[in-house]
């Protein structure tokens, strides 16, 4: 009973934070995002039938107490489904650097519902997928796709119609993402924390809420008619509006760090110039730029004038999470 799977992390173009359901990690508004390409989880889901317990081997190392106990809440779900009790070894590394700000937790789970629903077995469909996924981590529930995703908030208490639903395959429009990391430092606030204060204190959470379906609408139909400024400039609004409520919360929380300013001046410059190019930020103090595959060279090199710029990770749009026999 084992089974392995690879998922890709994404970047959230319109973001998800909030809660309607903690218990189920139902979200409280609709996201839409891109699944990146080159960068994986790859997890290996074991059940075994004399194992006392769970255990998890992250990047070659036992996990920490809090991950292992993360990771058994979310096999529980999975043994229940499929109505077995035995334990699990589950083996996961990432290809890329964790604490990077790369979303981990997102291919994590997506690679995790894969392969631990396929080892206990049971034969999930996307949807179904997704909506497991989403128990681990909401934006996990993206990762389920590749290309271009969008996340249904739903309204139904079960949280079965919180699931995500593929836009476009990635061949539908070659872009480039470049991932700027500014520190590979452990973010202070994780997003589930962040977007609870958010929650709770923020007098701008009402306000995020009502406009979360223009944003959404808008952004979908930016996507399917393939215009970049649109996007671009929309996908910057929902940021800076994310970035406003946790501001806004008491005590204010703040991702950034002065080299994440410096990038988001430095994008603005270069639009002043006539090169395309857009950024988003999540929790966290690294910048993602999205950008035409002819504009990165000129986009790298103003970027390499910044002090304090640690990496660029360049890459496109990825495939949907698959077992890994179908990875050739
Ligand atoms: C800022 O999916 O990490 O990246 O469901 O609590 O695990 P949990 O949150 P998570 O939040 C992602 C927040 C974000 C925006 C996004 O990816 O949509």
């Amino acid at each position: 009973m084992n089974a392995t799977a690879i998922a890709h992390p994404n970047i959230a173009l319109i973001k998800y934070w909030g809660k309607r359901d903690k218990k189920l990690n139902l979200p409280a508004v609709g996201s839409i995002s891109i699944t990146l390409d080159d960068l994986f989880t790859e997890t290996t889901v074991s059940f075994k039938g004399d194992s006392e317990s769970d255990c998890l081997i992250l990047n070659g190392r036992r996990a920490s107490r809090q991950q292992e106990n993360r990771v058994s809440n979310f096999l529980n779900i999975i043994r229940r489904k499929a109505n077995i009790d035995c334990r699990a070894e589950v083996v996961s590394r990432n290809n890329f650097p964790t604490g990077a700000g790369l979303a981990s937790s997102a291919s994590a789970f997506a690679s995790l519902a894969l392969a631990g629903s396929q080892a206990a077995g049971l034969s999930f469909g996307p949807s179904q997928l997704s909506e497991l996924a989403r128990r681990g981590s909401g934006s996990a529930a993206r990762s389920i796709f590749g290309g271009f995703v969008e996340m249904i908030k739903g309204e139904k208490a079960d949280g079965s119609d919180a699931v995500a639903v593929q836009l476009a395959e990635p061949v539908f429009w070659e872009l480039n993402w470049l991932v700027i990391i500014t520190t590979e430092e452990e973010k202070k606030i994780g997003s589930t924390d962040g977007m609870s204060f958010s929650e709770k204190t923020s007098p701008y959470y009402p306000v995020w809420i009502d406009e979360s379906k223009k944003d959404i609408d808008e952004m979908r139909s930016a996507i399917l008619n393939r215009d970049f400024p649109k996007m671009g400039d929309l996908m910057e609004f929902n940021c800076m509006k994310m970035h406003a409520l946790t501001l806004s919360s008491r005590p204010p929380v703040f991702y950034w760090n002065e080299v994440t300013l410096a990038i988001i001046h430095l994008i603005q410059e270069l639009r002043l110039q006539k090169i395309p190019v857009y950024y988003t930020i999540d929790a966290g103090p690294q910048v993602k730029a999205i950008c035409r595959p002819n504009d990165v060279d000129r986009i790298k090199e103003g970027l390499e004038t910044i002090p304090g710029i640690k990496k660029i990770i360049k890459t496109g749009l990825g495939q949907s999470a698959r077992l890994i026999e179908d990875r050739k």
